[in-house]
């Protein structure tokens, strides 16, 4: 077992605000790919794994599917010992009206010890970057992998959703980036340190280096100074690095209630789209009684919203602009020493704040699945985990934190969410490797290529 209870942040992640709220949207994102495996599973009665369910937003989304095509399904969910949701267990009781469910206690990488017998789908969604963050960094991921076929049935699925990372074939390629909004170029200088120095990330290479630039000189992150532009050069995956704990930053703020105003984030509210493409909604928010807000700005933001039965609403554009402004202010406090201000940062560095969400491109994201399945060595044949159709690949982008991104800097980077279904293929199987082949050749480096084949025919 690699991951443990000491270095995986069980306590903030067990809090009822993030699993069971913060953490549970997205349902039928998150149970898409189950259900498509299922229809191609010829299993009438399968069996098929959840780990790391969270609040349980995907077993809620299968339950409602099968309420309305009934199927005698198996579902087993394995969650980290001592992560209790209200919200998963809401969803298991559902789905207990339907199918069978239970909740398993272990880690990811005992997954071949946990489940009994191989199963027919295996789903994962946003948990590889938190086995990457606290289980081991890349060795971790890589020995997960290959226990996977043995996990699965021949021609099984195993369900991928994640932090989609940059389109580029390596997270280490540089790049230049400016910066000129305050409430970024604040938050570069406080997290970049921290996360280069508490976080599991893989920026260690001589070339990894993160150079800051202001007025034409060099200076450290923790001295940059946000009343100056910057133009940083760093490795890419570093700037996905920081757009992504920015937008979890803001969405913790926010929740905390410290800067005066809490969006609605979450149920129907949260999607008031006025063009949902071009991500421009409309944000519902209540003010509370936060001291942090002045009079003035409370009259300010009153005077750009609407009233909207118990609370108000705003064009999301304004709302994103004034919380930049709430948020330079709040992390400058928190550089002060502010008591309050600093406990919020505090948990949200101890939740987010060390985690990768971008450890692979989508190539090296294929390429690892493909080469360290078929390394395995079990008693069953030879298989290699990959992705069979075209259609098995695919981002889902995030319209609302991209058209914010857009406007705040220079070159943002896409946000989106990266979705594979990967089957179990026999690597006897000649026909089937050879449309999977076909697939990631949409993807993949012609060296990366060049690796899975060498792989299969190795094994194969
Ligand atoms: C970011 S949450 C995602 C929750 C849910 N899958 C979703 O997409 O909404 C990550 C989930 O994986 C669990 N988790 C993290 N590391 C794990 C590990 N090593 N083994 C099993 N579960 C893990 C967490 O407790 C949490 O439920």
């Amino acid at each position: 077992m690699i991951g443990t209870a000491n270095s995986f942040a069980q306590q903030q992640k067990s809090e009822t605000t993030y699993l069971d709220v913060a953490a549970n949207d997205h349902g039928y994102e998150k149970g898409l790919l189950v259900h498509r495996a299922l229809t191609r599973v010829p299993d009438p009665d399968p069996h098929i794994v959840e780990i790391g369910p969270g609040g349980g937003a995907a077993v809620a989304f299968l339950a409602s599917q099968f309420e309305d095509e009934p199927r005698d399904v198996r579902l087993t969910l394995v969650e980290v010992p001592g992560v209790q949701s209200h919200s998963l267990s809401r969803a298991v009781d559902r789905f207990n009206t339907i199918g069978t469910c239970a909740l398993v206690h272990g880690w990811a990488q005992d997954i071949a010890t946990l489940v009994s017998g191989p199963v027919d789908v295996i789903s994962a969604s946003a948990l590889l970057h938190e086995v990457y963050s606290y289980g081991g960094a890349y060795s971790g991921l890589h020995t997960m992998i290959r226990t996977f076929p043995s996990v699965l049935k021949p021609y099984g699925f195993f369900v991928y959703r994640d932090v989609f990372a940059v389109d580029a074939p390596s997270l280490h390629e540089r790049a230049v980036q400016s910066y000129n909004a305050r409430s970024w170029l604040q938050f570069l200088r406080m997290f970049l340190p921290h996360y280069l120095h508490d976080g599991t990330h893989p920026y260690h290479h001589h070339d990894d280096e993160i150079v800051v630039h202001q007025n034409s000189r060099i200076v450290a992150a923790p001295n940059l100074d946000p009343r100056i532009c910057a133009v940083i050069h760093a490795p890419i995956g570093m700037f996905r690095e920081a757009q992504r704990h920015y937008i979890t930053l803001r969405d913790h703020v926010w929740r905390s209630g410290i800067l005066g105003f809490i969006p609605i984030l979450d149920g129907q509210l949260s999607g008031d789209w006025i063009d949902f493409r071009s991500g421009h909604k409309r944000v519902h928010f209540t003010f509370n009684d936060s001291t942090r807000m002045s009079s003035s700005d409370h009259t300010s933001i009153t005077a750009v919203s609407e009233s909207y039965g118990d609370h108000h609403v705003i064009d999301g554009d304004i709302f994103d602009a004034v919380t930049d402004v709430a948020l330079n202010l709040f992390l400058r406090a928190v550089e002060r020493g502010d008591t309050d201000c600093t406990q919020v940062w505090g948990t949200w560095l101890a939740r987010e704040g060390r985690e990768t969400y971008a450890y692979l491109t989508a190539d090296e994201l294929l390429t690892a699945f493909a080469m360290h399945s078929a390394e395995m060595c079990t008693n069953m044949p030879p298989s290699a985990l990959m992705p069979v159709l075209p259609e098995d690949v695919f981002v889902r982008e995030r319209h609302y934190y991209n058209r914010f991104l857009n406007k705040s800097l220079a070159n943002p980077l896409t946000d989106a969410k990266q979705m594979v279904l990967f089957q179990n293929i026999p690597l006897t199987d000649t026909e089937a490797l050879q449309r999977a082949l076909g697939t990631i050749r949409g993807h993949c480096s012609k060296s990366n290529l060049a690796r899975v084949h060498t792989a299969i025919h190795t094994r194969g």
